[in-house]
């Protein structure tokens, strides 16, 4: 997704606009572009490529040929116009006064673009962001006021939107407005910054602002002013990112993927030991209260991709932990289907970015109902996060890799927490049994050490089915939604095609895809279901499917069936998929290296999906 970064101040702007630009490639682009003012000169240069940032950097000589202490600059992820030099940002006016880069989209651009050219104006571009600048050069013309053109611009534009501008003729400033696109403001000690991502600017500051939907910002180099859509100033507070710098490189791994998978011993750690006090679930932080857990009837938990994957985890451990029926949806899916919410109920909304845009509509729809929506996000401040009536964080520190392995972990753990707390409040589970449970998931981080250390098989493995043509994944009850997990790690940065299949559906068609040395990884953790997820895996081994079996530690027996097993530690049934996914995790990653893939930035993907 897009990625913006700003900055005015004493130092020279490219250099740090190149900088934090690079921070945010993970979000995935196709061009890249910078505008500086030159302040004592007034001179104004823009440049753009096509393609890696690298080609910006080079073309710019690091920036250095750029001469200027204020600038903006963008990476682009194609929504309106093929990926080009022309599409890239910065978008400018006619008569370059106003530069404008864009994060999200215009949903009137059409209708807005019609009506300029009614009035003369010209478009360069496919875009939806080149009809924001010139509504905003429009309204300067008429008002010559930066704020208030920028402010009547918001006010006719439907749609996300996170914006940086600059106008020629108002030097020494720069803004920034939002509308459902993340946007956050820094001061440093040589200059004020503004990024849609904190890696973009971590390396000059940890004092950041959260710019809320419709605020706009106006930065000098010492100086922060907010402003309301009625141009009345608003006080902010400044917060103290706590990142570490660290935390957002590759800290010696060869990518960032390996990196957050290595992380989650103390990602699960860490999220447990935030809402476990005294060996009891303690969410009284977070404001969720016993009484209102009491009143719950029905929970509706929602999220794309890993999210919605945790989401059914969760579902099969709720229900059977606290008999609260639930019912789990893709975000996409829920928002447009007109759900039926019950009095009584909880919407839970998954979300490790917290700006996935239809896990946000549907937080909105749910509250539009008149439902109480609990967030289980990871970036802090996120739209997600301020938006729900409590937010569990989750504790994974920055991801970086599209792929997700260190969030997903995080999320399943405040979920496993949720249903603990909530079958305490409804009686189903004793303070004893409760620590019981506790003392389990404090030996989470030490078994995925395990498995982490034994890596090297998954490695070899691996690298024998780099070259496969289709892979299935089957499971039952909690090993179906484990396999939904591996099944999307795989496809996702392999290219690889994969389908999971609850293991008792296959026979009902799927299993005429099966031909001689088809990979089927048959995952089988929960002791109730392992012979009947045996009997499908010899169904499809008579067929000519090669087996890999995940099971745990004493189910040697599997031997009999599968041609490769792997076995992760025993624990508390309902924790299983915490264990399981990890070989599955490594798996995915080792066939996308093997494949000499770009694991981190798989193509078509985007960390961040804020537009639907
Ligand atoms: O930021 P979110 O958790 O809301 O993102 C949801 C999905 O886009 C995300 O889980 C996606 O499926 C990952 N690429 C999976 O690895």
């Amino acid at each position: 997704m897009c990625g913006i970064v700003g900055y005015i101040g004493e130092q020279q702007a490219a250099p740090i606009l190149l900088a934090g630009l690079s921070k945010l490639e993970y979000r995935g682009y196709d061009s890249a572009g910078i505008c500086v003012r030159d302040e004592s000169t007034g001179n104004v240069e823009v440049v753009k490529a096509k393609g890696r940032l690298r080609t910006l950097i080079e073309k710019t000589d690091d920036g250095h040929s750029v001469i200027g202490t204020s600038g903006i600059g963008h990476t682009r992820w194609a929504t309106h116009g093929e990926p080009s030099e022309n599409n890239a940002h910065p978008h400018c006016s006619d008569d370059k006064n106003v530069v404008l880069v864009h994060n999200g989209i215009i949903e009137n651009f059409q209708e807005l673009k019609e009506k300029l050219v009614k009035r003369g104006y010209t478009f360069y571009s496919e875009t939806d962001t080149e009809v924001a600048v010139k509504l905003i050069d429009y309204y300067y013309k008429k008002t010559e006021s930066p704020l208030t053109s920028i402010a009547t611009a918001m006010l006719h534009i439907r749609g996300s939107y996170a914006f940086g501008v600059m106008f020629k003729d108002c030097p020494n400033k720069i803004f920034a407005a939002r509308k459902d696109s993340p946007l956050i403001i820094g001061k440093s000690e040589h200059g004020t910054l503004i990024g849609s991502d904190v890696p973009a600017i971590l390396d000059q500051t940890r004092n950041v602002y959260y710019i809320d939907n419709m605020e706009i910002a106006e930065l000098t180099k010492d100086e922060i002013h907010f402003f309301n859509m009625d141009e009345d100033e608003i006080e902010k507070e400044v917060v103290q990112i706590k990142w570490d710098a660290e935390a957002a490189e590759k800290g010696g791994y060869e990518h960032f993927m390996l990196k957050e998978i290595h992380e989650q011993p103390r990602a699960v750690q860490d999220t447990i030991g935030a809402y476990v006090k005294d060996n009891a679930v303690d969410f009284s932080e977070i404001g969720l209260k016993d009484e209102e857990l009491a009143n719950i009837e029905r929970v509706y938990i929602v999220g794309c991709g890993s999210a919605y994957h945790v989401a059914m985890a969760a579902k099969y451990v709720l229900e059977d932990m606290t008999q609260v029926p639930v019912e789990i949806d893709i975000a996409s899916e829920f928002r447009y289907r007109n759900p039926i919410l019950v009095k009584n109920s909880l919407v839970v909304i998954i979300s490790q970015s917290g700006e996935t845009a239809d896990s946000l509509a549907a937080l909105r729809l749910a509250k539009e109902k008149g439902v109480a929506v609990l967030g289980v996000v990871n970036v802090v401040g996120s739209s997600i996060a301020r938006e729900s009536d409590h937010t569990l964080y989750t504790y994974a520190g920055p991801e970086i890799s599209v792929a997700t392995t260190k969030a997903y972990s995080t999320q399943l753990i405040a979920m496993y927490l949720f249903a603990m707390r909530l079958a305490q409040v409804k009686g189903l589970l004793s303070e004893e049994d409760c620590a019981k449970m506790i003392a389990e998931l404090n030996e989470l981080p030490a078994k995925i050490q395990k498995i982490l250390d034994d890596k090297e098989r998954i490695q070899w493995f691996a690298s024998k089915y780099a070259n496969a043509k289709d892979m299935f994944f089957l499971g039952r009850g909690l090993d179906y939604a484990i396999s939904l997990e591996g099944s999307l790690k795989m496809k996702e940065i392999s290219y690889i095609h994969s389908e999971a299949y609850a293991a008792g559906e296959l026979k009902h068609g799927t299993i005429s895809l099966i031909e001689d040395n088809t990979l089927v990884v048959g995952v089988l953790t929960q002791s109730n279901l392992y012979e009947k997820t045996i009997s499908n895996m010899v169904e499809v081994k008579s067929r000519g499917a090669y087996l890999m079996g995940l099971t745990t530690y004493g189910n040697y027996g599997i031997e009999d069936t599968a041609d490769f097993s792997v076995y992760v530690p025993k624990t508390d049934p309902h924790f299983a998929t915490s264990l399981a996914i990890i070989p599955l995790q490594l798996l995915g990653y080792y066939v996308s290296v093997a494949k000499g893939l770009d694991v981190d930035k798989p193509r078509n993907l985007a960390k961040s999906v804020t537009v639907e």
